[in-house]
């Protein structure tokens, strides 16, 4: 087991690379089960929620090679209905798309309670009202999702929630349905239009996603083809965050400006330089304070709750109150403790966060909970004076690719470390 090491206090300069987007790599790849022959999938993150979802296509009798460029490329020909019962789909929560996927192909699957952060109530019910209302019965049995359908008939779908998960995994299950799917109140989230733009090279005839409103007319057999991945909005937001806490001016690569307006606007509200190109964004600090900001997180294209947790490390350092509002997860401020111990005055109230600023922060031993808590202590731990150790870095390594390769490019002291059998023992009992 390892831990991340930070000195921090080092400005960052330079450019980093942004890695293909995580939460589409996470729908793209079960997507590849409903074709008949060979998908390849370029440009995927280097994280191990890939992985783990390559080993599970090959679990149910799928051959899948991830080369050194990160492509994957996906021979589905010979795959079974394999029930998944645990394991593996335990690790992450988007494992929960292999239920659309082998539904809208083998018209049933068996797959265990999905896993993933921890951001308290995680429901799926939305998906499962989706799949029902095609046509298949769902059982919960013993921890394990049954899904089992003569046919699946395209239906008329309202979303009561809106949700990127229900909303992808519905169009999974229904771009092989007979008839005609509408799904009402979908999520608009990039990372829909992009799995909608794989579907559609198969084969799947998909209207409107990435509006409220998609129409999908069912297709009796999809087949093979190329795609490349959209960039990662949310690993390019968290660096725009750090390079507004701790960068002097630093040039992102490989991202859509488009997918980050929210977060732009707000940065530009605290007095951050942010210049768009067409796939490239500037960051920049001048001389003076940052300026605090309220943020509340919303769906797309509001601001996204993901970055909610480093956005608010990055609050810590301003001048005045900021008040955070997490609208999507209840309970995803298990950071904020750790961001106290390292000396932000922070408090949290309900669903938000307020924070006092500017603190002056202290390297200290802090556990990253969940993945984007994680990138909310970087962020600190690179802003702090002194050594930072964060424990709990399997959490980080879900979604960030080479993420201490990419900061010691832009000049951080960042490096990892084993920890201690003492270390270890506290980790397990924590
Ligand atoms: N919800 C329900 N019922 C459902 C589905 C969702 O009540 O059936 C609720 C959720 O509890 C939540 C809200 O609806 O309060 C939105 O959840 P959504 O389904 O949109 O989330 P998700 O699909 O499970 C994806 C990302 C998350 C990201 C959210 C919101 C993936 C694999 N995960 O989750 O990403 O926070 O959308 O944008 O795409 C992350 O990357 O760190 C991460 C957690």
């Amino acid at each position: 087991m390892e831990k991340l090491m930070i000195e921090g206090g080092y400005p960052l300069e330079g450019t980093v690379q942004i890695s293909g987007a995580k939460n589409s790599a996470v729908a793209l790849i079960p997507a590849t089960i409903l074709a008949e022959s060979t998908v390849t999938i370029e440009g995927l993150p280097n994280i191990s929620d890939v992985r783990i979802l390559r080993d599970l296509l090959e679990e149910i009798g799928g051959e899948a090679y991830l080369d050194e460029n990160q492509s994957l490329t996906v021979n589905p020909e010979n795959m079974i209905p394999m029930p998944l019962p645990s394991g593996k789909v335990k690790k992450l929560r988007a494992s929960y798309y292999l239920m659309g996927a082998m539904l809208g192909r083998f018209k049933k699957a068996v797959i265990g309670l999905p896993g993933g952060c921890n951001l308290g109530p995680r429901p799926i019910d939305q998906h499962i009202k989706g799949f029902e209302a095609l046509g298949a019965k769902v059982t919960n049995e013993q921890g394990a999702i049954y899904l089992r359908a003569d046919e699946l008939v395209g239906a008329r779908i309202y979303l009561d929630v809106v949700s990127v998960g229900a909303t992808i995994n519905i169009m999974l299950a229904a771009v092989r349905a007979k008839g005609q799917t509408i799904i009402e109140n979908a999520a608009k989230e990039p990372e829909i239009i992009d799995v909608a733009t794989l579907l559609t090279s198969m084969g799947a005839r998909i209207k409107g996603a990435g509006t409220d409103v998609i129409r999908i007319d069912g297709v009796e057999k999809m087949h093979g083809c190329r795609h490349s991945i959209i960039p990662d909005r949310i690993e390019a937001g968290t660096y725009m965050i750090l390079a507004a806490s701790m960068g002097q001016q630093v040039l992102l690569d490989n991202v859509i400006p488009l997918h980050l307006e929210s977060l732009i606007a707000k940065l530009r509200e605290m007095g951050v330089f942010i210049e768009t190109k067409d796939d490239q964004v500037l960051v920049y600090r001048g001389k003076d304070p940052l300026k605090s900001v309220d943020i509340k997180t919303l769906v797309y294209p509001g601001f996204p709750t993901d970055l909610q947790q480093p956005f608010t490390s990055l609050l810590t350092s301003s001048e005045g109150t900021s008040i955070v509002t997490d609208t999507i997860y209840s309970a995803r401020f298990k950071h904020i403790d750790e961001l106290r111990r390292m000396g932000a005055n922070v408090k949290v109230e309900g669903r938000s966060a307020i924070i006092n600023g500017p603190a002056k922060l202290e390297g200290a031993k802090v556990k990253a909970s969940d993945l984007r808590a994680g990138a909310a202590l970087v962020v600190a731990g690179l802003m702090a004076e002194g050594v930072t150790e964060i424990s709990g870095l399997e959490h980080i390594d879900r979604g960030y690719e080479s993420l201490v390769e990419k900061l010691k490019g832009l000049g951080a002291k960042v490096w990892r470390e084993n920890m201690d059998v003492e270390e270890m023992e506290e980790m397990k009992n924590s």
